[in-house]
């Protein structure tokens, strides 16, 4: 591996290619992957391949630091996906770094909800205050997918009831509990719907008139059994696409009436991506009973987290006393430091609101670079859409030339045409100004 320059200790500098990607190690290494782990990816691979003609063969990571990724053929990247938007400050971060080595060489490991490790407390009622009630209530898992489950588990503590209200184009996971509600694509769904659960019901992503998307949700809340809306507050992986103002406070009020809970799904806009600490509690009168968060909660460490009004997470304690919903690594203690350490610097550095204006100004860049002939761009904070005219096959060559150039960019939406980017909160404005301009070279090169 070439090794990486030294001037690039804080991992904001540009990219720099010498190798076409994947270069030989990289390719040498994918293969070996390839040979062993589930061909689901290597299928995905060679399906993207044929259908947009550019090769979409993986490079392989050596080293990351900052914003930048270096490969194993030694070229260095811009990584505007933070790795799906979990590091929320970038690679290598001295103060979660130095955090999580001092609480490994502390304890390793305790025993969960057994016998918690001291970081526990803190953590959790840091979590607990972000809620703003008094007696919310945690629960902490190790993936986004987790503090989905224990959301719908608690609906159904909750209410007594299993029905389910999603929406189209969101996507909380892949774990069956998140899975039967995952509306990015029913394709994810099919070959195990038969261990879903049935009563989920899809609805149009609330992005448009405010009175039809509320007809909508009473109607639903009406036709069936339903203990949860789950919602995203800004659709991510879904294409960056903000709900409608006003939607949450009427989602709220039908939720009262209909004795459902609301779910707001943050582990994609939560810890200040999307402009705000969290996204649901800016209109305060549409709070959601649960909130989940995940992805930049760790800042790269994997711990996740589910806050629930008190009222609703009562439900919890009364089942007899068996510990009904668990697993060995909720409240590891590395994870825990991690999220700890994240949480208190995005309070104490308002990084919600340098987010904001930082993306503000990317947004502007973007959909100055891009033009309207080639792409719409949208989102809000740092969660960022580009809608590449000529769709998926088009967007996959898009991002394939931006690998090429040294910029990290994966496709989202739900036919797969957005160019998403969640780069680092602390990425420097000049290397989105250079990545905007890069993202319109690409989007306009035939
Ligand atoms: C909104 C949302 N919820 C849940 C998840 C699932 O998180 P994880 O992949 O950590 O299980 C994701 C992942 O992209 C997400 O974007």
């Amino acid at each position: 591996m070439t090794a990486a320059p030294e001037d690039d200790a804080l991992g904001q500098q540009l990219p720099s290619v010498a190798v076409t990607p994947p270069g030989p190690k990289s390719r040498a290494i994918a293969a070996r992957i390839a040979n062993v782990e589930c061909p689901s990816f290597e299928a995905r691979r060679e399906a993207r391949t044929a259908a947009s003609g550019s090769d979409q063969a993986p490079i392989v990571y050596a080293r990351g630091r900052g914003s930048n990724v270096t490969d194993v053929d030694g070229n260095r990247y811009i990584d505007l996906t933070a790795g799906f938007g979990a590091l929320a400050f970038g690679y290598n971060d001295p103060e979660i770094s130095s955090a999580v080595f001092a609480q490994d060489y502390a304890l390793s490991m305790a025993l969960g909800d057994v016998y918690a490790a001291e970081c526990k407390a803190p953590l959790l009622e840091a979590l607990a205050s972000l809620y703003p009630e008094e007696g919310a209530r945690v629960l902490l898992g190790s993936s986004g997918a987790d503090a989905v489950t224990a959301a719908l588990k608690t609906a159904v503590l909750a209410t007594g009831k299993s029905g389910v209200i999603a929406f189209k184009g969101s996507y909380h996971g892949l774990s069956h509990g998140p899975l039967a509600a995952c509306g990015l694509s029913s394709k994810f769904r099919e070959p195990f719907v038969q261990q879903l659960n049935q009563n989920v019901q899809f609805l149009d992503y609330p992005d448009g008139e405010l009175s039809v998307a509320t007809a909508s949700l009473r109607a639903a809340l009406r036709a069936g059994d339903v203990g949860a809306v789950l919602i995203e507050p800004v659709l991510g992986r879904g294409g960056c696409i903000a709900l409608t103002d006003g939607y949450l406070a009427a989602a709220r009020t039908l939720c009262d009436e209909g004795g459902a809970l609301l779910i707001a799904d943050e582990v994609w806009t939560g810890m200040g991506r999307s402009g705000q600490v969290l996204a649901s509690l800016v209109a305060t009168d549409g709070l959601p009973d649960v909130i989940c968060l995940g992805k930049a909660l760790g800042g790269g460490w994997p711990i996740s987290a589910m806050i629930g009004r008190g009222a609703v997470m009562d439900a919890w304690a009364a089942h007899g006393g068996s510990t009904i919903h668990t697993s060995t690594h909720a409240g590891h203690p590395a994870g825990t430091v991690a999220a700890l350490t994240v949480l208190r610097r995005i309070l104490r550095d308002d990084w919600a609101s340098k987010n904001r204006q930082l993306g503000d100004r990317f947004l502007a860049a973007l959909t100055r670079e891009v033009g309207a002939d080639s792409g719409t761009v949208s989102g809000c904070g740092l969660m960022i859409g580009v809608r590449v005219r000529g769709g998926a096959v088009r967007a996959l060559a898009v991002s394939r030339k931006l690998l090429n150039d040294g910029y990290i960019v994966l496709t989202g939406g739900a036919s797969g045409d957005v160019l998403t980017f969640t780069p680092a909160f602390n990425i420097d404005a000049s290397l989105l100004e250079a990545a905007a301009s890069a993202v319109g070279h690409a989007i306009r090169t035939p």
